[in-house]
Order: C-alpha cells, then structure tokens, then sequence
C-alpha cells in the first residue's frame, strides 16, 4: 500500500500512514517518504513499533550516520543517541534553543530522526521553524543585511567546558553529553543557501551555533543576528509537534530549526535519535554550487 501524507495545516510538517517502518523499505517507498519529506520538512510516522536496528535501517535508507560530537551512544548502537530527561532531574532543559543541528560541522546533517520511547501525558512539544518560509516573506531591509553574508559556527556555547552542557552543568543531567575543547572550533556558512536537493533558498542556522558574521564587526554582528532570530522563529512559520509513543520524527536539517520545550516536570521523557549525514549521493552540484548565496 501506498504511503498517506497528510499536511499539519502549519509552515511545515505532515503525518505519514500506511507503511511499516519495522520492515525494510523497498526503493519507491522511500523515494515517496524522500519526496515527501523535503516537501514537508518534518515528517512523522505514528504507531511505529521500532528497535534500535530498525531506527538505524530506516536511517540509512536517507543516507549514511551523520557524526554525533559530544554525545556518547548507546551500548551497542553509537551512532544513536538517547535524548532523555527523567521525572526528577533538574538540570536544564536540553536543546531548549532554537538550532539547526551540528551546523558547526564542514558538511552539517542532512537530517535527523527522533523515535519517541516514553513520551510524558503533557508538555515536551519540538517547535519546528520554516526557514524556507521564513526567506520568502523576509522584508526586503532585513534580507538586505544578511545577502551574501557568510555566518561564523561554533557549538562553544553549548558543548565547550564553560558551555551550558559544561563543567558547571547539573549533575544529575541523564543525557550522556561529553563536552569538549574541540567545540571552541569555527566553520563558515552562508546565511542564505540553495537547498540541495530541492533548488529552493533557505535560510541555514540560527543565533547559538552562529556566533558572527564574516567581515562583520561583532556589535553590528550580534544586532543582525538577533533581528534576524527574532524573524526566523515568528509563529507563523511554525509547526508545533505533538509526541505520541512510538512515533518517528525526521526532519531536513537543512531548512528548519526546532528546539525542545518543557512542561512535563515530573514525568520521564526518552527518544532515540540518530542523524542522516551529508550525502553526497543526493546532491547534483558541485559543493561550492550548494553552499552560493544568490
Ligand atoms: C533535539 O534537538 O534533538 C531534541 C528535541 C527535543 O527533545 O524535542
């Protein structure tokens, strides 16, 4: 049976019926989920009753594991990642700001799927943000500052050991979170990019991991940058994502961001995660083609 899509109704992101994910996928199956997805951007799949191996087959199908820095894997699965926060714990909220993932990478993923384990009765929405969208109604002044701009990306602020996941994080923070020298690195992305596989603009990353702009003094930088947050994360371009157990969530990393939300002290909440890396398979361009600004 042919897979059913159907459109939240928000900026982005539908619901997929009528497949099975805990079984291999033939070819027009996932070349339907693949068009379906970088139509969507955020795709998700209810009533899905997935082991491990079957997240990472699924995983695979869309292209190879992306590199996690700073997490530590599951025993006996590194490239997934448990992405938890139980009933007692009182550190921080992980994720709580809007990011696109590891974009502090050369080649960042091009996507990233979540699989809902325990999922608590309220609160722990993702927020997703249409970065495509996001572009198109940009007002002309405000695209002005950023055309041909070129964003500076660290995950310092985050995974660095003065970074909120640092030295001084919470103890009891069940996530299994490595911070590192490594995260003081920069690497440069255009703010403006050509979406690989689809040939649409969108806007790549956000204020977090873009911690300047090139040729920008930093003042000039930080005001740009929060203007630009400030539009990128409007509602309107929004899709809220509600959690079910044993739903999949994957998303296209390269025009969205999302971040995690709270709401659910009390209760555990646990999902499994693992990236679709840069998949040169996908892309017709040469890189330099894929990262121009317009
Ligand atoms: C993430 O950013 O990977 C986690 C999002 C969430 O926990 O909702």
């Amino acid at each position: 049976m042919a897979c059913v899509v159907a459109p939240s109704g928000q900026a982005c992101g539908a619901t997929v019926s009528g497949v099975d994910l805990s079984r291999p996928l033939d070819a027009s199956e996932v070349a339907d989920i693949r068009a379906a997805w970088l139509e969507h951007k955020v795709l998700a799949f209810p009533d899905q009753s997935l082991t491990d191996d079957d997240l990472e087959r699924f995983t695979l199908a869309f292209g190879p594991f992306g590199a996690d820095p700073f997490f530590s894997g599951l025993d006996g699965h590194p490239n997934i990642a448990v992405i938890s926060r139980l009933a007692d714990e009182t550190s921080s909220l992980f994720a709580e700001n809007w990011h696109a993932d590891w974009t502090f990478q050369e080649f960042p993923p091009d996507g990233t799927c979540l699989y809902g384990k325990v999922i608590p009765p309220q609160g722990g929405d993702t927020l997703y943000t249409n970065q495509q969208a996001a572009l198109d109604a940009m007002p002309a002044d405000l695209r002005a500052q950023i055309e041909h701009v070129v964003g500076i990306h660290s995950a310092r602020g985050g995974y660095a050991p003065d970074g909120t996941y640092g030295d001084a994080d919470a103890d009891d923070r069940s996530m299994k979170i490595m911070p590192s020298e490594d995260a003081y690195a920069v690497q440069t992305h255009p703010i403006i990019r050509i979406h690989p596989e689809t040939g649409a603009e969108t806007m790549y990353s956000t204020l977090g991991y873009i911690i300047g702009l090139e040729d920008v003094e930093p003042n000039e930088a930080r005001s740009i940058l929060r203007e630009l947050a400030a539009w990128q994360t409007r509602e309107e371009f929004q899709y809220r994502h509600r959690w079910e157990p044993n739903m999949l969530v994957m998303w296209d990393n390269r025009c969205v961001l999302h971040r995690a939300t709270g709401g659910y002290d009390g209760y555990d909440r646990i999902l499994h995660r693992t990236t679709i890396g840069y998949n040169p398979d996908v892309r017709t361009g040469t890189v330099d083609d894929e990262l121009r600004t317009l």
